[in-house]
């Protein structure tokens, strides 16, 4: 059976990008693998969060993790500090990591912007920690959405190098993007990805949105004035992601959704997107509400952090010996 991880920030309510390009993909993959699905808190902490934020946030993402599908009896679900094989794997990362190809990473480029003296160096050493995440856990293949390419793309060029360097134990996984939602796009300005941090509330939809605030989010996207829905990236590109928002919503076609709102402008079009959006995320935010404040939860992350330890510490063992760190002992 092949292994999966994949892991998301808890930087606030996840977003409908989030969902659609990554959660949603999770769900199936348990069947037929051996999933873990982690809370990424320390890449949170790469940028400035609020303490007690972070912990609402950490327990959120966690819930909407089971209310979106994830079953505990088939899936590792964890919290990545409480497994503390990450920051020591991701340490050995940084070792064979040049500050070239880090500096060469886009998401630290439009992060990082401003004095060096006010930027964290963890925005410079987060996907060294990221490959470590992976690597830990003889990954196979990695879904997330198309603006993770990079950071895979590092991953993969890590795992070769350590395995040239030292001994050939670290498995390079492969990458896998949804064909459909893998980068949903702000509402307000749809040349920019959707992001939970946007400081415009009304460029995103988030997960736990209510159906009312959804139907207007989605009301007052901008579009353009020529009334067709047609999917064209560059010259429409508001009406694109309406049309991706909507097709990875409801499985239907690009084409069918053209087809089906021929002549009939935008009204019934945005009606119908905001709708498919609701029918989704309505029954995740019911069983979010009956999950947060259970006891069922913590249970669910104790169990997934002595399970993910298990698997990590062998591997980070396996790293430090290879590459000649502390000492042999012999076993007791
Ligand atoms: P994060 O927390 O920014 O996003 C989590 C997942 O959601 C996807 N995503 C999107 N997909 C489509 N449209 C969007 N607008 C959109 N915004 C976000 C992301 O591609 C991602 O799959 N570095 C990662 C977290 C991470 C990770 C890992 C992922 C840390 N370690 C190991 C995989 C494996 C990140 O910041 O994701």
């Amino acid at each position: 059976m092949k292994t999966i991880f994949s892991g998301i920030q808890p930087s606030g309510t996840l977003t409908i990008g989030n969902y659609l390009g990554a959660m949603q993909h999770f769900i199936p993959l348990q069947e037929d693998h051996h999933c873990y699905y982690c809370i990424v808190d320390e890449h949170a902490v790469t940028v400035p969060q609020d303490r007690l934020e972070l912990r609402r946030n950490i327990r959120s993402l966690a819930a909407l993790y089971l209310a979106s599908g994830i079953d505990p009896e088939k899936t590792t679900l964890f919290i990545q500090s409480e497994v503390p094989a990450h920051t020591q794997m991701g340490w050995i990362m940084q070792c064979i990591s040049y500050i070239g190809e880090l500096e060469r990473m886009t998401q630290f480029k439009d992060k990082a912007t401003g004095s060096k003296e006010a930027v964290s160096s963890s925005l410079l050493t987060y996907p060294p920690l990221m490959a470590a995440d992976i690597l830990l856990y003889k990954t196979d293949i990695v879904p997330v959405g198309d603006d993770q390419k990079q950071h895979m793309e590092l991953t993969r060029n890590l795992a070769q190098r350590f395995n040239n360097k030292f001994n050939d134990i670290l498995t390079v996984p492969d990458v896998s993007i949804p064909k459909s939602g893998a980068r949903i796009m702000s509402l307000q300005d749809p040349t920019k990805k959707m992001s939970k941090s946007d400081s415009n509330e009304k460029g995103f939809i988030s997960m736990l949105d209510e159906p009312k605030k959804i139907v207007k989010k989605v009301k007052s996207a901008v579009t353009d004035s020529e009334g067709i829905v047609k999917f064209d990236k560059e010259n429409k590109p508001g009406v694109s992601n309406l049309i991706t928002i909507q097709s990875a919503c409801t499985g239907k076609s690009v084409e069918e959704i053209e087809t089906a709102y021929e002549g009939k402008g935008y009204g019934d079009f945005k009606q119908d997107v905001a709708d498919a959006v609701v029918s989704v995320l309505e029954p995740i935010q019911k069983r979010y509400y009956e999950l947060i404040d259970s006891e069922k939860l913590d249970e669910i992350l104790d169990d997934g952090a002595d399970k993910a330890s298990f698997a990590a510490n062998k591997m980070l063992r396996k790293a430090k010996k290879a590459m000649g760190l502390g000492r042999v002992r012999k076993k007791k």
